[in-house]
């Protein structure tokens, strides 16, 4: 049996296009693009906002409020908290405490769905056939012995957290207030002070609507706004990922950036055009390398100049108004 494969005009414009890619990815000795996405945000690509970060630790360890981290659609809420994440149970605080950190990425839960996968999270062991206040039962009880035997307080980080059922949310604001009064007049000085931590993330809208309609939480909560990536930064951004792309990341000079094949004022004007936001400088980006790449194609010259940038950011204005 013979199968006739007809190379479609499509395809052979896909490959085309590809091929120009690779060209011009290998001139700039990449082996793939600087530009695409990875799932895990690897510490080596991340540009970082000390002062940020340490203000997000400084709540936590005070244990005075819960804490939102604040910002639009790509802002990089999530990669700030998987830092955060990572970091706290190196943590003390000054009572000598240290940390379970439980961590739902998930969104549009139920509140069944949101108390497994918090007692997930925490490693909190429970059946599947019981109810949802079984199971916060089940978690509050945890939280409560792992800070009275084994000196751990607990720090609860949910993604979005307004994605999620309403009534997911009342599960959450439960914990949220541990120890009960009935717990505190059991345990006395043992027990005063609040043990479970939140670290929730949403945008301006989300937060806002927890305002109108959560506000014992968001009263207690501490809003924090990812702050955006200036030019310096933006230049590290694009600079560290060309490195990563060329299998140089571990050399990485953060003091002597040379951002080859893009010009400076490339840089400056993709992140004019994405206003800081890491993601919209990555498609801006990613965008400026097809088009640097069909350049390179005809004239053998990879340099992303501030025209090609230029280009990009007007033709990606209309998407981006529509992504935010
Ligand atoms: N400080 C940073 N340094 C380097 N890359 C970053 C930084 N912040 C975010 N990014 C990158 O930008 C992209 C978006 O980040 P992230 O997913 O954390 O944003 P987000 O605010 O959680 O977005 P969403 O609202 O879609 O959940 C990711 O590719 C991430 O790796
Ligand atoms: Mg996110």
């Amino acid at each position: 049996m013979t199968i006739a494969i007809h190379e479609s005009a499509l395809i052979r414009h896909f490959n085309t296009r590809k091929e120009t890619l690779r060209a011009w990815e290998e001139k700039i000795g990449c082996r793939f693009s600087p530009f695409r996405g990875f799932k895990m945000p690897d510490s080596r690509l991340y540009i970082e906002h000390p002062d940020f970060l340490d203000s997000i630790v400084d709540l936590v360890l005070t244990n005075e409020r819960h804490i939102f981290i604040r910002g639009p659609v790509g802002s990089g809420k999530s990669t700030l908290m998987l830092l955060a994440l990572r970091d706290l149970p190196t943590l003390m605080d000054r009572r000598g405490n240290r940390f379970v950190a439980g961590y739902v990425g998930m969104t549009g839960l139920y509140e069944k769905q949101m108390a497994a996968a918090i007692a997930d999270s925490l490693r909190v062991k429970y059946r599947r056939s019981w109810e949802t206040s079984q199971i916060i039962d089940a978690i509050s009880v945890e939280c409560v012995r792992r800070y009275i035997e084994e000196k751990c307080r607990t720090a609860l980080f949910i993604e979005d957290v307004a994605d999620n059922q309403e009534a997911a949310f009342h599960k959450i604001r439960y914990l949220a207030d541990l120890p009960t009064e009935e717990m505190k007049d059991s345990y006395g000085t043992a027990l005063d002070e609040p043990i479970v931590t939140l670290i929730m993330s949403g945008t301006m809208e989300y937060w806002n609507a927890m305002l109108n309609y959560l506000p014992q939480i968001a009263d207690r909560t501490e809003p924090l706004d990812v702050p955006p990536l200036d030019n310096a930064k933006a230049k590290e951004f694009i600079a560290r990922r060309v490195a990563y792309a060329q299998g140089k990341i571990d050399t990485f000079d953060k003091d002597n950036i040379d951002v080859y094949p893009f010009a400076e004022e490339a840089v400056r004007c993709i992140n004019g055009a994405a206003k800081g936001n890491p993601r919209d400088i990555r498609m801006l980006a990613r965008g400026c390398e097809q088009v640097a790449a069909e350049d390179f194609r005809r004239t053998g010259d990879p340099t992303v100049t501030q025209k090609i940038a230029e280009l990009v950011a007007d033709a990606y204005a209309v998407i981006l108004k529509e992504v935010h």
